[in-house]
């Protein structure tokens, strides 16, 4: 595989700036001893994100946010443009997590409309897809993923799609215990390529990196990121003791 893997962590709501800036040091001194060719991204809540930053100058961590918003400036209560992030040095924001979808009444319009914006910065977008446990068990995986990868990336310029990541979560597996098989997984990854191959052609979907989430852990890393189009992982639970999402990153191909 020539894809470079990305390692993420999605905090949630967990972690006070000075929490998080005991992670990143724990986090560094682990890193520092794992030969790793893959990228290594930290995603804490937005009040961290400075400490974070700071406090992960100079390694091989990479910060990025769990949500922003695809206007720049204005009265958007509560939002972060992609320019106040970059201003920070954040350099990744993942888009449409699940519970931004489930909990706060994201749209898969909206997820197009902020992809939109931050493929105008210099972010890198991780978009987020997957379908729910009732979705599954109605036969529904195809159509969901299908529908929230094509509206996701509605307006998407040919140009950008080096610059995209997604990610895939199957929400019946978030923070549940309950992984899906590696292949089952990678069956949903390959049918996502098939639709990137149809929107951007063959060569710029293969250098598309495609994550998979839901419940993974140090035990099972590396046989999910085995698979021929998993190319990484985006974490929640594990993510948030730096030796479990050391052992994570040490799982990486
Ligand atoms: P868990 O790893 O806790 O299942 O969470 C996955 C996730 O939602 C990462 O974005």
């Amino acid at each position: 595989m020539t894809r470079k893997p990305i390692v993420a962590g999605n905090w949630k709501l967990n972690k006070t700036p000075a929490e998080a800036r005991q992670f990143i040091i724990a986090l560094k001194n682990k890193v520092a001893g794992i030969d790793t060719r893959a990228e290594i991204l930290v995603c804490p809540p937005h009040v961290a994100l400075d400490a974070v930053v700071d406090a992960a100058r100079d390694t091989k961590i990479a910060v990025g946010s769990q949500n922003t918003f695809w206007e720049e400036s204005g009265a958007f209560t509560g939002e972060t443009s992609t320019g106040m992030l970059e201003s920070l040095g954040v350099t990744h924001t993942l888009i449409g997590h699940s519970e931004r979808r489930a909990l706060f009444g994201e749209t898969d319009d909206m997820v197009a409309r902020k992809l939109r914006k931050v493929l105008e910065s210099n972010l890198t977008p991780l978009v987020c897809v997957g379908e729910t446990l009732e979705e599954r068990e109605g036969e529904l995986t195809e159509q969901v993923i299908t529908r929230q990868v094509t509206a996701a990336l509605e307006g998407t310029a040919h140009e950008h799609a080096g610059r995209l990541v997604l990610a895939y979560e199957p929400v019946w597996a978030i923070g549940t215990g309950r992984t899906a098989s590696p292949e089952m997984a990678n069956d949903v990854h390959t049918l996502i390529r098939r639709i990137l191959r149809g929107i951007f052609g063959d060569s710029a979907a293969e250098g598309i990196r495609i994550l998979y989430g839901g419940s993974v852990k140090p035990d099972n890393a590396s046989t999910l990121m085995a698979e021929s189009d998993i190319d990484g992982v985006l974490v929640g639970g594990a993510s948030l003791d730096p030796g479990s999402f050391a052992e994570i990153i040490r799982a990486a191909p």
